[in-house]
Order: C-alpha cells, then sequence, then structure tokens
C-alpha cells in the first residue's frame, strides 16, 4: 500500500451496526461498510430473506456479517440488539441508524398510529440505539451516522409527521456530537433526497419521480449506492474531523 494511503479501506477489525440494512440505503450502506473490511451487522425487523440476501452477499465478496432482527421501535429490541453484538464480536466502532419508516399523509389522515409509527422508528428507536451504541464504544471512540432526509427541510405538504421526525434526527445529531464528541465519537447525519429504493416507490408514483429529476442539478435519481459512499466517507479514518453536520445528498436538488 502506497504511503499515506494506509487508511483509505481502514475499517478493518471495526464492528459496524447498520439498523434496517436488509433493504435499499441500507443495504448498500452494509455492503460498503463490509467492502471497507468492517464486520457488519445488518438489522432488520422483518424480512429475514432480504437481511439472508445482504449477509451472503457480502460474505460472496470476502467479508463478514450477521443479521440480527430488531425492531428499532421496541427499547427491548434495541438492547438485544447491542447484547447480540458485543457477545458476538466483542466491540463495536460504528452504529449507522439508518431504518426508517416513510409515509406520506395528508394533514386530515394524520391519526395517532401514524404519528407513534413514524416517530417509534425514526425518533425514538434511533435516539435508544445512540445511547446503547454510546456505552459501548471503547476508548478509541467510534461513529454515529443518521439517515435524515431533505424531506426535514424542504417539508412538502402531505409530509408533516415525516419531515417532524427528520427534524428531530437533525436535532439529536448536533446535539448528541456535542455531548459525545470529547470522547471521540463523531455524530453526523446524511440527508438523501430522492434515491430509487421500495420507500420511494411505495410513497411517490413514478411519474412525480421523474418530473422531480428536473429540480436536481445533475438530473437523475439518486441511488442506494451514491448515499453509501457518502456514509462510508464518515466512518472513515478521513472523516474525523466532522461532526455535528448535516450532509446533504442528492444530487443538487433544489
Ligand atoms: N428512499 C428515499 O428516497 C429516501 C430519501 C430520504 C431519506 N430516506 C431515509 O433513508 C432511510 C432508508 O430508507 P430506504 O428508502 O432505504 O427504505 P426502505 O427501502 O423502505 O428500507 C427500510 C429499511 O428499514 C428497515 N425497517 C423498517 N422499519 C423498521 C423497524 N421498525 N425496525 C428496524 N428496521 C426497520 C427495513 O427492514 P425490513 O426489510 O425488515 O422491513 C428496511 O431494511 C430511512 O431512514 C429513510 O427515511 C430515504
Amino acid at each position: 500500500m502506497a504511503k499515506g494511503t494506509e487508511h483509505m479501506t481502514g475499517l478493518k477489525g471495526k464492528v459496524a451496526i447498520v439498523t434496517g440494512g436488509s433493504r435499499g440505503i441500507g443495504a448498500a450502506i452494509s455492503r460498503r461498510l463490509a467492502g471497507d473490511g468492517a464486520i457488519v451487522i445488518v438489522g432488520y425487523s422483518q424480512n429475514l430473506e432480504a437481511a439472508k440476501r445482504v449477509v451472503a452477499e457480502i460474505e460472496q465478496a470476502g467479508g463478514e456479517a450477521e443479521a440480527i432482527s430488531a425492531d428499532v421501535s421496541d427499547l427491548a429490541q434495541v438492547r438485544r440488539l447491542f447484547t447480540e453484538t458485543m457477545q458476538g464480536f466483542g466491540r463495536l466502532d460504528i452504529l449507522i441508524n439508518n431504518a426508517g419508516v416513510g409515509e406520506f399523509r395528508p394533514l386530515e389522515a394524520v391519526d395517532e398510529d401514524h404519528y407513534i409509527r413514524l416517530f417509534g422508528v425514526n425518533v425514538r428507536g434511533l435516539l435508544f440505539a445512540t445511547q446503547e451504541a454510546s456505552n459501548l464504544f471503547g476508548p478509541e471512540g467510534g461513529r454515529i451516522i443518521n439517515i435524515t432526509s431533505g424531506a426535514a427541510q424542504s417539508a412538502p405538504p402531505g409530509g408533516s409527521v415525516y419531515s417532524a421526525s427528520k427534524a428531530a434526527v437533525e436535532a439529536m445529531t448536533k446535539s448528541h456530537a456535542a455531548e459525545l464528541g470529547p470522547r471521540n465519537i463523531t455524530v453526523n447525519a446524511v440527508a438523501p433526497g430522492l434515491t430509487m429504493t421500495d420507500m420511494l416507490d411505495a410513497n411517490i408514483p413514478k411519474a412525480v419521480q421523474q418530473a422531480m429529476v428536473e429540480h436536481t442539478a445533475l438530473r437523475r435519481l439518486g441511488t442506494p449506492n451514491d448515499i453509501a459512499d457518502v456514509v462510508a466517507f464518515l466512518a472513515s479514518h478521513e472523516g474525523r474531523w466532522i461532526t455535528g453536520q448535516i450532509v446533504g445528498a442528492n444530487g443538487g436538488l433544489r
């Protein structure tokens, strides 16, 4: 390896948890971090088959991964996810809070279940996963990367609960960064724009997706790999001086 490049794929020996690692953006992040050398815990809530596929892909590429189920809206399951990770691998270095529910509803269709579901996964899950991780990182510190959304700032109509949940994620990102920085734990958020996943197709009709492309500088939708590369940078040695930031990864969407 050329001098000065020894940290370029420097996640060897590190253990990363990716919540919602079974599909979409989380699956791409899992593959990328494993490609950089980390042992990856692929978190999922329901879709065991999808989680197993991601683990198999990582193993076929020479990496190491394990699928662990945990509905992050359930505190007991969050704690079990971290306990099983420590029992299996003995350390934790990186937490990617990616699991999220995206559902758009006009105000008149908002009910308590919708509110509880979105805040339960997007905010409460992230908060208590962060608490667990911060208790388990070693003396060298750790990295936490939260997946927020451009919708936190754009707050489109019909997205009040989703946008508010992601705005909460951004506030927590800054607060946790300030609180955990003295222990060399960085906390950042990546804010994707429209990214080609199941969530996008469930919420936004194809014709509207194509119309939105005209509002991006780069004239295309994002791919999960576009987001995973940004996350990998923040998790790497090269990202060590960045904390408390919300990094837009959206092809210049406005
Ligand atoms: N796609 C976009 O355009 C876009 C834009 C901005 C931000 N984001 C954000 O990016 C993140 C990933 O989104 P995505 O588009 O990749 O979503 P996705 O395709 O719907 O995948 C969601 C992932 O989260 C997991 N998950 C859902 N509920 C969970 C729960 N209660 N506990 C644990 N895991 C749970 C799913 O697991 P199962 O497979 O077990 O269901 C799946 O792995 C989310 O935070 C989302 O808000 C997405």
